[in-house]
């Protein structure tokens, strides 16, 4: 099963340049990208940052752009957002029972869970009480399918410092894995907000994350006091979702260079 990753489209309101960038000219062109590409992906998730200050108009772009889509999408909630406004200006969005912008999606490889990490006034994530009792049920409804998590802020350090202060509160990071480690049937962790191509495991859960659709965050493994940014290509990520693998292609669709023909892989060489 083909699924499309893309995250960060931190949008604004009509016309406005978020550091001199078009978040819409970039999603707009992702949007083509994809339907020319991968009509044949199931969905499109977006992991937070939809909107860069919870504008109203914002979300209302963002929805006439994604509706060029071919496929399906699914959004999470980041701390950009304004849940609220998401709610009023956003049509069919979802909620969970408790108000919070979580979902289940029942998919042919198995369930993916939409978290949201959300702690209102600040760049922080949090999961509380309430979320966690929902994510649990969610879990052990699937019954030992595969689950496949989504959210904005990870549960854990990624090594940028600066980025790792607005991480997910590092108790409940800790509780999270304390929780997911009681399953077997946790295949990856998708997440958003480091504005960077990051990949690896953490307690053996595989996880990845990517660039935005505007500003990068630059690689910088030192300084704890700003976050470093820059303006590498926006991309997406193409996943394969197998049986026995998961696999993650980063798409730079963006990109300008030369394509050429390298050669025949049934050519013998000497
Ligand atoms: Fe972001």
């Amino acid at each position: 099963m083909k699924i499309i990753h893309l995250t960060d489209t931190h949008f604004g309101y009509t016309g406005q340049k978020i550091y001199q960038r078009s978040p819409q000219h970039a999603l707009t062109k992702a949007v083509e990208s994809i339907n020319r590409e991968h009509s044949d992906a199931e969905m499109v998730v977006i992991t937070g940052d939809l909107a860069h200050a919870g504008h109203p108009e914002a979300y209302t772009n963002l929805q006439s752009t994604l509706s060029k889509l071919d496929i399906p999408y699914h959004l999470v909630i980041g701390n950009h957002d304004h849940r609220p406004t998401l709610a009023e200006t956003f049509g069919n969005f979802e909620f969970d029972e408790n108000g919070f912008a979580q979902k289940v999606i029942q998919t042919e490889r198995g369930v993916f869970i939409l978290l949201d990490t959300v702690k209102e006034g600040t760049h922080a994530g949090t999961y509380c009480e309430q979320r966690f009792q929902w994510l649990k049920q969610q879990i052990d409804s699937a019954n030992g399918q595969p689950v496949y998590l989504f959210m904005h802020h990870a549960p854990f350090d990624t090594g940028i410092p600066a980025m790792d202060a607005i991480s997910l509160d590092k108790a409940h990071g800790e509780q999270l894995g304390n929780l997911l480690d009681q399953y077997s049937n946790i295949k990856h962790l998708f997440f958003g907000h480091y504005h960077r191509p990051i990949a690896g495991q953490w307690r053996g859960i595989a996880f990845s994350t990517l660039r935005s659709m505007n500003h990068q965050v630059r690689l910088d493994l030192n300084d704890e006091k700003m976050i470093q940014g820059n303006f590498e290509e926006p991309q997406y990520c193409v996943v394969l979702l197998e049986n026995d693998r998961t696999l993650i292609h980063y798409h730079d669709y963006m990109h300008e260079s030369e394509e050429f023909e390298i050669g025949s892989p049934f050519v013998a060489h000497i």
